[in-house]
């Protein structure tokens, strides 16, 4: 699964640096490229050239070298890597991160990444157990980075407790695990909407929403990465759809968004509906911009389709998954529409929680299952919450054959 893999190894100050040595030679062994960084701290523990034989690269330790190829270089890392992951990680690299630090191109490389990052801490217990070094880890896991366990033992310090480096191969296993995700959806078909829409009435004013399209585009572009077939089907939005997709489909309005959907649903395995769609639209488009007059201005509104609920009538075996954006009584509301619309599962955001809904890099979800199961997923990337989305449709794809 690693095989052809960029994964840029960040090997930080502790005495559990040489143990890195192991995970180059395993990496290498399963067919992955790795790139090695090094601190300056780490060059105290473990020679470069260890490093540079074992990855059959050199080793980056300076921010400030010549380049050998004209490129910014904690860039060309950030956007080439697979995986960028930290091990050994110490107390001091885990607080610059989470405090958002570059000032050596491995922290760089970290802060310019779109690309999955494993953190594997390695330190004196009490220093692993210090409540900063807690808040740091608790934030770093919510912005979606995965921080390892370590082991717990006896310490290079002198000490017993819990901060050992895992073993190699169990690091190994958690990014193999990761990056296998990569095509478990291959056959399937995928129709994702995303985005808000809009209900003109006239040619210059329409009435709409704040969503963004970020998270049915995470969706689209996690399904892809997956091996899905995917239709994209999307309202105004100031996103690039996502590279790979089977087929993109703009809309403007809720009827718009039904016919597209509708023209769709036969191929598709799963539908997931992302998209915040206008529960109304005025009854009467002026063709002409309606002038101002009066003090008041009387728009009449007429129901739009709740396309969702056309698809849980016609649903056969397609896994349905439903979106809601709740800003009172969340679950009760959830439900009921999990309920009326046949859903198998609904992903509620609490759009009034800061870091969820409408707009924002980061979501707060709750998933509610048919079954009556629900389960909080902390705040993270919504590009991650898309992964976890899809997690959750395989058991279904399963079930249903
Ligand atoms: O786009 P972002 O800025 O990233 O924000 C993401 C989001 C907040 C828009 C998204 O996570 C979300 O919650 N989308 C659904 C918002 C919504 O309008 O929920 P709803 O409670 O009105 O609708 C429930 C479900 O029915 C949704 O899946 C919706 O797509 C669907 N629906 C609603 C009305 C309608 N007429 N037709 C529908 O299909």
């Amino acid at each position: 699964m690693l095989k052809n893999k960029f994964v840029v190894l960040g090997v930080t100050g502790s005495i559990a640096a040489y143990k890195s040595a192991d995970l180059v030679r395993l990496l290498k062994k399963r067919g992955a490229r790795v790139q090695v960084i090094m601190t300056k701290s780490a060059c105290k523990f473990v020679k470069p050239l260890t490093f540079q034989v074992l990855s059959q690269n050199p080793v980056i330790t300076d921010m400030f070298r010549e380049p050998y190829r004209w490129e910014v270089e904690h860039v060309a890392l950030a956007d080439s890597a697979d995986i960028i992951l930290v091990a050994p990680a110490t107390a001091n690299i885990i607080a610059k991160i989470a405090a958002g630090i570059a000032d050596d191109i491995l922290t760089a490389t970290i802060l310019a990444t779109r690309a999955k990052v494993v953190i594997a801490p390695a330190m004196n217990v009490h220093m692993y157990e210090n409540p900063i070094t807690q808040k740091n880890i608790e934030y770093l896991k919510g912005l979606g980075i995965k921080v390892l366990e370590p082991e717990e033992g006896p310490l290079a310090c002198g000490y017993t407790g819990r901060g050992r480096f895992p073993a190699a191969e169990d690091i190994i296993n958690i990014l193999e695990e990761l990056v296998g995700k990569a095509q478990d959806l291959k056959g399937r078909t995928f129709l994702i909407t995303a985005g808000p829409t809009r209900e003109p009435i006239d040619p210059i004013r329409y009435i709409s929403n704040h969503s963004s399209g970020k998270m049915g585009y995470s969706l689209a572009h996690k399904a892809i990465i997956r091996g899905a077939r995917v239709i994209l089907v999307s309202g105004p939005t100031n996103i690039t759809p996502p590279a790979g997709l089977y087929k993109f489909v703009p809309v403007e309005t809720a009827i718009q968004m039904e016919k597209a959907v509708l023209e769709n649903f036969n191929q598709a395995d799963v539908v997931i509906k992302a998209a915040a769609v206008a529960d109304y639209r005025p009854k009467k488009f002026n063709p002409e911009k309606i002038k101002k007059k009066d003090d008041e201005m009387i728009v009449e509104l007429v129901k739009n389709p709740d396309i969702l609920q056309e698809l849980g009538k016609k649903k056969q075996n397609q896994v349905l998954v439903g979106f809601a954006a709740e800003t009172d009584k969340p679950e009760k509301n959830a439900l009921e529409k999990l309920k009326r619309k046949n859903l198998d599962f609904i992903v509620l955001n609490d759009v009034t929680q800061e870091g969820a809904g409408f707009g924002s890099d980061t979501n707060i979800v709750k998933i509610i299952y048919k079954d009556g199961r629900s389960e909080a997923l902390p705040r993270m990337l919504k590009e991650d919450v898309a992964d976890d989305i899809l997690d959750r449709v395989l058991p279904f794809l399963t079930e249903n054959g």
